[in-house]
């Protein structure tokens, strides 16, 4: 009888210390992610080097927080195809093993953009301007090889990179201007026919402003009468505590929701630095401004008004997006933390920025609590 006890006690003993050890071995699932399962995926933006070395294991921000991974740069065409015909996935394959070890989803970023492609791209052997032809097969060839090396991995591709000027007219870019108005439309058609269960999405910045989303409306809508559907618009949401009004971004979500899309925030962050008078809202990457200490006043920290007018940012951003969560699919964070941040180097280079949710040393910031706070406080 007593050893009956013993190898009971025994059995349930090592089964629980097994469990324990599994546990803190897995993904626990006890972060951002988790807090918002239900309402939507909560991403971050992986940084090169991040690829380029061990991944980070499941006790690392990356795993602990999100579940969802976009590569910062890893899959922008300067890095999938730096030369013709010469590709490297070593970084994008990373991207794909980090989501497996956290349990995520992969978002693809991006197929086609102004920017961050290779000029041979859009050139002969001589320098001169390809043909829309040679141009369509270049461009068909680059979606097939990437979005089919990933085909069932990935969970959706931004096709379609910042396209429109503010005002919505399309922006002039050597895609359009070799290919034509429809490059966008031949763009979502090889992805489509590259990988049929990927979801595919239109990304641009200033969505907000209501002429620019009219003419992401109209794009969604065109590509509806070829046959194509838009799964969701992007609105990149690089903010600062200044801008956008949140009435704004919200009348944009209700005008792309109308237009029979759903929508995706996929690279929040919000600066809260101080801009030069000419510095354009958005997220054009060529704005380089001076440096100036001026621009840069939080180097040994930022303080607690401060902290407080960014986590109020994000709690009245989470609640907007918390009312439309039956048609917002991801919120992804352009970064991991605060140190990770393009921002730190964008539109000025070389500044001290706080615009995430997560420290430098990764723990979470006033701004953290609340967002978490919103969806704890509902259930
Ligand atoms: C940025 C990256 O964060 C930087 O590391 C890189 O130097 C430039 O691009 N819109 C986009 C993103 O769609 O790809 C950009 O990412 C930021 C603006």
């Amino acid at each position: 009888m007593l050893n009956r006890l013993m190898a009971t006690l025994l059995l349930s003993w090592s089964l629980t210390g097994c469990a324990g050890n599994t546990n803190t071995n897995t993904n626990t699932n006890s972060g951002l992610a988790d807090a918002y399962a239900g309402q939507f995926l909560i991403g971050t933006a992986v940084k090169s080097s991040t690829l380029m070395s061990a991944l980070p294991d499941n006790n690392a921000p990356e795993c602990r927080e999100f579940n969802a991974f976009t590569a910062e740069n890893a899959m922008k065409w300067q890095h999938v195809q730096p030369q013709p015909g010469a590709y490297s996935f070593v970084m994008a394959d990373q991207l794909i093993q980090l989501a497996q070890r956290c349990d995520g989803q992969v978002i693809g970023h991006t197929l086609v953009w102004h920017q961050q492609t290779p000029a041979w791209v859009f050139e002969d052997d001589a320098g001169q301007a390809v043909s829309r032809e040679v141009l369509l097969s270049r461009l068909r060839e680059h979606i097939f090889t990437l979005v089919g090396r990933y085909k069932g991995q990935v969970r959706g591709w931004d096709v379609v990179n910042e396209a429109l000027n503010d005002d919505g007219t399309l922006r002039d870019t050597p895609w359009r201007r070799i290919i034509g108005d429809d490059y966008i439309e031949y763009a979502f058609k090889y992805a489509r026919q590259a990988d049929p269960s990927a979801q595919l999405y239109y990304n641009d910045y200033n969505l907000y402003k209501a002429q620019k989303v009219a003419g992401a409306v109209r794009l969604v809508k065109q590509l509806a009468r070829q046959d194509i559907h838009v799964d969701a618009v992007g609105m990149q949401g690089h903010y600062s505590l200044d801008y956008p009004a949140l009435s704004d971004v919200e009348q944009s979500i209700i005008r792309l929701i109308e237009a029979g899309t759903n929508v995706a925030i996929t690279e929040l962050d919000v600066t809260v630095l101080p801009l030069p008078d000419n510095a354009h809202t958005g997220a054009d990457i060529t704005q380089n401004f001076t440096a100036h200490p001026v621009y840069d006043p939080y180097v040994e920290g930022l303080p607690p008004a401060r902290q407080q007018l960014l986590a109020d940012k994000y709690a009245a951003l989470f609640s907007l997006f918390l009312n439309y969560a039956e048609h917002i699919n991801r919120v992804t964070l352009w970064g991991t933390t605060d140190g990770d941040s393009w921002r730190n180097n964008w539109p000025i280079r070389g500044r001290t920025d706080y615009p995430l949710l997560l420290d430098r040393k990764g723990n979470p910031k006033a701004a953290y609590h609340g967002v978490v706070g919103l969806v704890n406080a509902a259930h």
